[in-house]
Order: structure tokens, then sequence, then C-alpha cells
């Protein structure tokens, strides 16, 4: 979810560039709620004059702006909003504190595996990649007749782009589902469901209804570099890694897809959170990825990419507030699968209507070649930790969200 300030750098802290490990020390995370127009708009000026990064925003009224604060603002901003009378809580009263405290425990791959490229995983903590990959690797040497990785493409820093394909046939060639994770690097929770389904469908037997007649693409992080970077420099990077040419490295990837490329709610500044990059797929891990589901359009039916955070099921178009024909159809596939969840309730909509406008995205993109069931989830939380969910909610989280998988499959039986 969600970008910095529009226009210009999103303030980091100072040691951003003169060292490799940024601090949020003294950080902190504010949600304030305009209850009206005025106060919108007084918001968006405060958010200008500071530089503010906005973690979370909704289109509506009543509706909280999550803003992360540096120290050197917080009193003058106190003092502003107090001004205004513009309600706002402190949610992270520590940024670092919430980070250092996120992901304790971390087991990777290690010596209770049987080796360094392939062993097994757990959910009980966030993985550096290599560990991610080292499980998708045992799963496909220990079900080869069910789990295929395939290698799409590298990285800018030469990293495998992997996809896994489940298919109960060798051939694969049922109708697919599609899901990605790990578009934006500091979106943890979502490479973690993602990798949480693929356990699923393959390791538990009792899944194996949903293989029957589908097939499955899961990609469980396509920016591996800007993950990476948020598990050794700085836990709230966005973006990929690539060079840019200027002091700010990275396109946002959810800005850099083929469609309305360079539309609203997207940057051309190199160093915004949703810069789109110098063109339409000039990431390559974008460019993969378009050219991996484009020769599989006629195969894939259902587009699904996790994000983090706000609880949401996005429909598009995401670009402008527009509504696709079939929108309805969208609309009540998405109400089912929003049935299912039971601890966390999600917002169904038109993504540009419940968020804001943002061209370029992902979502539209498979929408744009045909892919009707198209949408962007917006994992848990609301906002309580926002990017920086405890490891403790990892479980919950990926075993709400597995039993509306169910729904998408029926759909797709459906339709041949
Ligand atoms: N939080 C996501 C982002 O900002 C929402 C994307 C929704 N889709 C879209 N095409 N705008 O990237
Ligand atoms: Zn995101």
């Amino acid at each position: 979810c969600v970008f910095g300030a529009s226009h210009t750098a999103p303030q980091e802290p100072l040691q951003a560039w003169t060292e490799d490990v940024v601090s949020y020390s003294g950080f902190q995370l504010w949600s304030a709620t305009p209850r009206n127009q005025e106060e919108r708009e007084f918001l968006l000026k405060i958010r200008q004059d500071y530089e503010l990064e906005v973690w979370k925003e909704a289109r509506s009224d009543n509706s909280p702006v999550d803003l992360l604060v540096s120290p050197d603002f917080q009193t003058e901003l106190k003092l502003r909003l107090a001004d205004a009378e513009i309600p706002y809580e402190v949610t992270i009263s520590d940024m670092q504190t919430a980070i250092n405290n996120e992901n304790p425990n971390v087991t990777d791959s290690g010596d209770e595996f049987e080796n360094r490229f392939s062993h097994k995983m757990d959910w009980n903590s966030y993985h550096r990649i290599d560990d991610i990959y080292g499980y998708l690797n045992y799963l496909a040497d220990t079900y080869p007749r069910l789990v295929q990785l395939v290698s799409i493409g590298s990285s800018f820093e030469g990293r495998p782009l992997y996809v896994v394909r489940i298919s109960s046939s060798s051939s694969g060639t049922k109708p697919a589902i599609w899901i990605d994770g790990g578009i934006h690097a500091r979106e943890w929770i979502s490479p973690a469901v993602a990798t949480y389904i693929i356990q699923q469908l393959v390791e538990e037997p009792s899944n194996e209804r949903l293989l029957q007649n589908v097939d499955w693409y899961i990609m469980p992080v396509m920016n591996p570099d800007g993950y990476e970077y948020t598990h050794t420099s700085n836990r709230l990077w966005r973006k990929t890694r690539s060079s840019t040419g200027a002091r700010c490295r990275g396109a946002d990837p959810n800005r850099n897809f083929g469609y309305q490329w360079g539309g609203k709610g997207t940057s051309r500044d190199k160093c915004s959170e949703i810069y789109h990059g110098a063109n339409a797929f000039s990431e390559p891990e974008t460019r993969a990825v378009s050219n991996f589901i484009s020769g599989k359009a006629n195969q894939i039916k259902v587009y699904l990419t996790l994000h983090s955070y706000g609880q949401y099921v996005l429909i598009p178009w995401g670009y402008d507030v527009q509504y696709p024909i079939d929108y309805n159809d969208m609309k009540d596939l998405a109400n089912k699968a929003a049935s299912k969840f039971r601890l966390y309730k999600y917002t169904v909509g038109n993504s540009a209507d419940l968020l804001y406008p943002a061209a370029g995205g992902s979502d539209d993109w498979a929408k744009s070649i045909g892919i009707k069931y198209s949408y962007t989830v917006e994992l848990a939380d609301t906002g309580n930790h926002g990017f920086v969910l405890p490891a403790s909610f990892i479980r919950p989280v990926c075993e709400d969200f597995f039993p509306a998988l169910e729904v998408f499959v029926d759909k797709v039986a459906t339709l041949k």
C-alpha cells in the first residue's frame, strides 16, 4: 500500500546516504483523522510542508491518514494539529523499537535444515530471501511431480526471479490462478502469505481439491532486491534497487507496469516513493513478470497481488476512478472471497475510489490484457502496526486468508 510525499523525497533519516544501516530511532507513526474537506486540505498542506511520508491513506472522510514523523518535527507538528483541531494519535511511539521487536527468533537456513540450498520453512518469523528460495528449492526437489520452479528472469542485482508452478498434471495446462507477493519490499506479510499458500497447496493433502481443476503460478517475492534490502539496511524501503543515475535508487514497481503508465498518483522524481521508472517496464522485475504472464494470458483466469496494509480487496481500475464494464462480476467474486475471512474484516471496492488513483499498477495491467478477475489484496493490519507487523501475526493472517482461495478456484472451474 501507499505512497510517500508525492513530489519530493520522503524524509529519510540522514544516515540513509552516509551509512549502510538506517535507524528509525525516535520516528513515530501518527494516525490523524480529518473529519471534513477543510481538515483534509489542512492535513495535505502539513504533509507537504514537512515532506511527511504517508503510510496509509483513504479517500473517505473520517478515515485516518497514517504518517511517519521524524523526531525533528514532532513538537511543531503537535502544535499545528492541535491548532487545527485535527484529532490524531501516536500509534507507534518509537519506530526503531517496533522494528527491533517485529521479528524475534529468526531461524534462517542453518544447521537444523538438511542443507543451505534446499530446506523447510516456518511461519513463525519473517525470512531472508535466500531462506525463502531455499524453501522453494526444497519443494521442487521433494515434490517434482507437483512443483516446478521456474526462473523467469533476474532482478537488477542478479537474483533469480522465481515463479512456482503447482500442477497435478504434467502438462500444466489447466486454467490457472496467479498470485504474487513482495512487489513492495517492506510489506513483509505478503511474501509470508504467498509462501504459506504454496506450502498448503503442496504439502497439505486435504487441499488436494484445489489442484483438481486449476493450475497455480505463485511468485512469492517479485522484488527480491528490495526485500533483501529491507532486511539488511532499511526496513522501510519500498521500491526496487535499480540505479537511476541519480542519488536515489529504485522505482516503484507498482507504478511501472505498462498500462496508463505515468498517470495519476505517480512521480517522475527519482527520489519519490512512487517514482514510475524511466519508462514502462524499465525494471527487470516487472518486465519479467509481464513477459511471463503475457505468454499465459489465455490460461491465467485470476490475478491476485498481495500487498499490505489496510485490509482491502481492491478492484480495478486503479489509475483513475473508472469501472471496468464487468465490474459487477468482479465485485461479486471479491465479496464472496471476503466473506470467507473470519479474523480480519476486509473492505471491498474500487481501488481509485477507496484509496487514491495510482497508475501503472500490476492489477490494472493484468486486467488490461484480458485477465478478467484481477485484484490487489491489502493484507492486515489496519494501522496499529502497519508495515511492521509482528511475526506473531503471520500465522493468523495466513490461516485467515487461505480459505478465500476456494472461492476463486470454484469460479475458475466454471469458466471453461
Ligand atoms: N497500495 C497500493 C499501491 O499504492 C494500491 C495499488 C492499487 N492498484 C492500483 N492500480 N492503483 O501501490
Ligand atoms: Zn504495496
